[in-house]
């Protein structure tokens, strides 16, 4: 039993040691700066890793953005009054890596990458009001499905020292998004009359883009935010020679 917690004990230093110096997630490849074809390796490792990255990176302390918590959405506009809470978005982890751009060792670097998913909003809903000429009142459960979803976001780099070395991070990012077509699903509209709530839905969905115009914004905010803290997560742990191996500016 004493032999056993020794070797947990070992293992456990070994391991913490291991993950301070130059601990990377196997599906985290490097890529050689020398490289003429730099920008295909590094977009060759986004896409394999966007994935996985996703879904968090313990040992760095990088949360999963598989859900990504939205809090609270409020809508209030146009004789609209529409809430939800506890709201959470689910599906990018299985982002499909559009569009990448890097420029490294450059005085001007960029990083711009753009990702597409079918992505759903799960959360409870208070709706009130009318959408355009309906109206529309109710509370339960509600589910947004935003189809072919595209982020884009595009940021500068920077770079700063600690002790292990000289890190990148993402600063002053931007970002834009489209989206192909949206689904709502709202439990219990009318008190559940279905006639009532069918109409609703039916008007919903094909003037989705209107009602998106108002709950996309602070939803695409919130999630390249996290986003983009977690890259800078990652970034904070790994020094740019661990991840492009031979990196040197002029
Ligand atoms: C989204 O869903 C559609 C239809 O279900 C599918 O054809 C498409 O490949 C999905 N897109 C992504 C990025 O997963």
């Amino acid at each position: 039993m004493l032999s056993v917690c020794s070797f947990m004990v070992l293992a456990a230093l070994v391991y913490i040691s291991n993950g301070e110096e130059d601990y990377l997630p196997p599906y985290i490849k490097t890529c050689d700066f020398n490289d003429k074809n730099l920008e295909n390796c590094v977009r060759k490792q986004m896409m394999e890793s966007l994935g996985p990255f996703t879904r968090g990176i313990p040992e760095f302390d990088v949360p999963s953005l598989d859900p990504i918590n939205l809090g609270e959405i409020n809508i209030d506009g146009n004789g609209l009054k529409l809430s939800f809470t506890d709201a959470s978005m689910h599906g990018i982890s299985n982002s499909e890596l559009t569009n990448l751009k890097v420029v490294l060792g450059k005085v001007d670097e960029v990083f711009s990458l753009s990702f597409k998913a079918n992505l759903s909003l799960t959360a409870k809903y208070n709706a009130d009001g009318r959408i355009l000429i309906l109206p529309i009142q109710g509370n339960g459960d509600a589910v947004v499905s935003a189809e072919g979803c595209e982020v884009t976001i595009d940021s500068k780099l920077t770079h700063y020292k600690n002790e292990k070395g000289e890190h990148l991070k993402l600063v002053t990012p931007n970002y834009k998004y489209t989206i192909e077509r949206t689904v709502f699903h709202l439990d219990n509209l009318f008190n559940g009359n279905k006639q009532l709530s069918d109409a609703t839905h039916q008007f919903a969905n094909e003037n989705w883009k209107q009602l998106m115009d108002e709950l996309a914004p602070p939803a695409i905010k919130t999630i390249v935010k996290t986003a983009v803290k977690a890259i800078n997560k990652f970034f904070a742990h790994v020094t740019i020679q661990q991840i492009i191996v031979g990196y040197n500016r002029p």
